[in-house]
């Protein structure tokens, strides 16, 4: 991994990332790798040495999104055929679209997968040398790779990678498919991980997982996420934790507990829901009943005053009816959330419920999907009016991309604040008094 590129000038490389945290957080890794041998980052891709696309496949969208974007790429390599194309992520997990990439796009010039990121330093060599297109994508199984680190985009929060895939299978899902079977990380490797984070002046971190409310379940000895939250809230210097995402079948007591005694431990829990009816949750393998979700969300906002509930959903799964939609509706009036990412079901190959008969039309799912929105988003504003006139501590993350006077943050409870300041304010947590209120983001001034 040590092995300089054998060139007079750095070569560059520019990544395009699609999908989720894990992927951009895969992402900063493969940067740092690409670091470690000579490589320097570029914003401009016709410019750079290397291209490297990271890839999503959990709905249609993103699938189609990156063949037209390496459409585009092939006159790129046609004027300059020495730049050199990789593809990996989770898309390049599946034979099907792997054969699409060698037929339809030969002008990609290495193809790997999600868990061998390690290896791309060895993959590239292989292309100078053999010219030839390298796959390399490795079965499941594989051991954790702990000595590779991250360049992070900020330095103030970063991701944490707590375990990698999933083993839940909810019949719509890829993801189990593309990253493979759950594993969780040794707790100390992690601890290790915040702790030389918090001494390089990280005041955040978001633990990542798909669902890390399982973490520690293929460790050989008993551990749980609740014991971990414990351990790095004792970290100084992290002032803030969060995590995502959460399985609602696996949300413990012990960790409702840790999070209403855990100073550190943000007032915000993602825990997606995907249905509010209970036969479209069996049928989608969720495990839990609308019920037994309600029940999670009623002790956790008892156990945590002011928390920001936030949720998936998604419109349109096989066989849903307007009655189980209503069901839906009814659990959104229900809860209350906070802000919601909603989808439309999109067929994936290869899971379960894609070959399921009773495919729901494109225009029922546009309609309940409009239907969602209208009720989630004066709910969302509801939530915000108790903020009004607040006082409320703002990590600040970003100029905002509108105004370069006006900043933007976060609350703990994840709520974005835009409000006047100087960009050296940027990684520093400020008090902020909330002054106008909208359904997305809360205005205010520092104080
Ligand atoms: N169609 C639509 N949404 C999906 N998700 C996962 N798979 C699909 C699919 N096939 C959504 C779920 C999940 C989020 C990350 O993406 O809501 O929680
Ligand atoms: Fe997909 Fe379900 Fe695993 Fe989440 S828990 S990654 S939705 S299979």
């Amino acid at each position: 991994m040590n092995k300089k590129i054998d060139n007079k000038e750095a070569k560059t490389y520019f990544i395009r990332t699609y999908g989720c945290q894990a992927n951009e957080h895969d992402s900063e890794k493969i940067s740092w790798i690409l670091e470690n041998i000579g490589y320097v980052s570029t914003d401009n891709m016709e410019e750079s040495d290397l291209i490297i696309y990271n890839t999503c496949l959990v709905r249609e969208n993103a699938e189609l999104k990156v063949y037209g974007q390496l459409g585009a790429l092939k006159n790129l390599k046609r004027r300059k055929p020495d730049i050199m194309i990789a593809i990996c992520g989770c898309m390049m997990e599946r034979e099907e679209a792997r054969e699409v990439i060698l037929s339809k796009y030969d002008h990609v010039d290495i193809i790997f997968g999600t868990k061998n990121i390690h290896k791309l330093p060895q993959l590239i060599n292989r292309y100078y040398q053999t010219g030839k297109t390298v796959i390399d994508i490795v079965e499941d199984d594989r051991e954790i790779i702990e000595d590779i680190g991250a360049n992070r985009k900020y330095s103030f929060k970063a991701y944490v990678d707590i375990m990698y895939g999933c083993n839940n299978f909810c019949t719509y899902c890829i993801v189990p498919y593309t990253r493979g079977r759950e594993k969780s990380r040794e707790p100390e490797n992690i601890i290790d991980e915040v702790k030389d984070l918090a001494s390089k002046g990280y005041k955040e971190i978001t633990l990542l997982g798909q669902n890390v409310n399982s973490y520690g379940n293929t460790l050989d000895y008993n551990y749980t996420f609740a014991k971990l939250l414990r351990e790095i809230n004792k970290i100084d210097g992290i002032e803030r934790i969060r995590f995502m995402t959460s399985h609602p079948k696996d949300l413990s007591d012990e960790l409702i507990t840790a999070m209403a005694e855990l100073d550190k431990v943000c007032e915000h829990f993602h825990l997606p829901v995907q249905s509010g009816s209970n036969r479209i949750l069996k049928a989608m393998n969720r495990k839990y009943t609308r019920e037994d979700y309600i029940n999670l969300v009623d002790k956790l906002k008892k156990a945590v005053p002011d928390i920001a509930i936030t949720t998936d959903i998604i419109v349109g799964f096989p066989g849903e009816t307007e009655e189980d939609f209503k069901e839906t509706l009814d659990l959104v009036e229900r809860v209350r959330y906070d802000s919601a990412f909603t989808f439309l079901y999109s067929i994936r190959e290869g899971t379960y419920a894609a070959n399921m008969k009773n495919q729901i039309p494109d225009d029922v799912k546009h309609e309940r999907f409009q239907r969602l929105l209208d009720t989630l988003y004066p709910i969302f504003y509801e939530n915000n009016i108790p903020y009004k006139d607040k006082v409320v501590d703002v990590l600040v993350e970003e100029v905002s991309k509108n105004d370069e006077n006006v900043l933007s943050g976060r609350t703990r409870t994840g709520k974005l604040v835009h409000f006047q300041g100087s960009k050296d304010l940027i990684g520093k947590i400020v008090d902020v008094k909330i002054d106008e209120i909208k359904s997305f983001t809360l205005e205010g001034y520092k104080i």
